[in-house]
């Protein structure tokens, strides 16, 4: 009798299992030329709903070009792009945005003198009544964008304050909103944290997590190992356009990850080049394993 139940139980729960873990976005091999230089090869990345995929990695490695690819922004000019199961090749961001692909950029396209309302609606505004008569529902603007930026935990004093007005942690987090009301299914983040603090990060990171419940896909970019490593459920590290890791969570630790980050080799590079600068005290840097080793939570990281 139990095993019965326990069997059906477990078909059923197999099934939720397969459908919700279908990938939303697929790259298999992938890569990208721009002209004689290749910036991406053989990438291969699978984004699923709510799970936080991260992609890691130094200036010029690939990263910023393989969002660019799924964002619609680029077409790849290698291997394959499935969003769905479906091979896809965007002529443009809208055609990536209708399949529900949203990214957010460092330097967002919010207008600073806009309150944040308006630039909650901004280019999808509100209207009521026909033509001619037809305005802007600025109520219901304003509610929705309450109620939406609510739902994501998010607590402004003020609607009406320009934009401009919020730190830089508070527009990503605006931003975030938008994307998730706006039908996003994959969500993409290119170094959101990068020119932020410690606490703001920790409050972006926080919506990442709350894009993640709400069962988005979403795609992290950073180069900080430590936030990745806050949220991330999937590692992808690109080093010069191609795939040097790709863990799971379970499959890596936040000190391998720091060690793919920086590497034992380039440090060791580093140092020899220091050294002959002169002024440094070569003997008292760390060595790659202490670099990776103590790791404090961004909390007890506050200055
Ligand atoms: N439009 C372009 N034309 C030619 N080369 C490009 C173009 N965009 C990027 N590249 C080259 O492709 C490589 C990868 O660049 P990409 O911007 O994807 O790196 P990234 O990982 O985002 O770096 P960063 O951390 O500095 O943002 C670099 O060598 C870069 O010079
Ligand atoms: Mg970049």
């Amino acid at each position: 009798m139990t095993t019965d139940k326990t069997g059906t139980h477990g078909a059923v729960l197999a099934d939720t299992g397969n459908e919700q873990d279908r990938p939303l976005v697929e790259l298999r091999g992938a890569g990208k030329s721009y002209g004689t230089v290749r910036a991406l090869h053989g990438v291969d990345l699978t984004v699923r709903p709510g799970r936080v995929t991260c992609v890691l990695g130094d200036n010029g490695a690939g990263k910023s070009t393989l969002i660019k690819i799924i964002s619609g922004l680029h077409r790849h000019t290698e291997g394959e792009f499935l969003v769905d199961g479906e091979p896809v090749r965007f002529a443009g961001p809208r055609e990536a945005l209708d399949r529900g692909i949203a990214a957010v950029y460092q330097d967002l396209a919010t207008v600073p003198l806009m309150p944040v309302w308006r630039n909650f609606f901004l280019g999808s505004e509100l209207t009521k009544g026909r033509w001619p008569l037809r305005r802007l529902d600025i109520a219901r603007m304003k509610r929705t964008a309450d109620e939406e930026l609510r739902a994501m935990g998010i607590v402004l004093d003020d609607l009406e304050q320009p934009v401009g007005t919020l730190s830089g942690g508070q527009r990503q987090c605006v931003a975030i909103a938008r994307a998730v009301h706006f039908g996003a299914r994959v969500l993409i983040l290119d170094e959101p944290t990068a020119a932020l603090g410690v606490k703001q990060s920790g409050v972006v990171l926080k919506y990442i997590a709350a894009a993640r419940e709400r069962g988005l896909g979403v795609i992290f970019i950073t180069h900080n190992p430590h936030h990745a490593y806050m949220v991330g459920d999937h590692f992808s590290v690109l080093r010069l356009g191609t795939l040097e890791l790709s863990a799971d969570r379970g499959e890596v630790s936040l000190t391998e990850l720091t060690d793919h980050m920086a590497g034992g080799a380039e440090l060791a590079a580093l140092k020899h080049e220091l050294a002959q600068v002169g002024g440094v005290d070569v003997a008292a840097l760390p060595e790659a394993d202490d670099l990776s080793a103590p790791v404090a939570a961004p909390s007890e990281g506050k200055s």
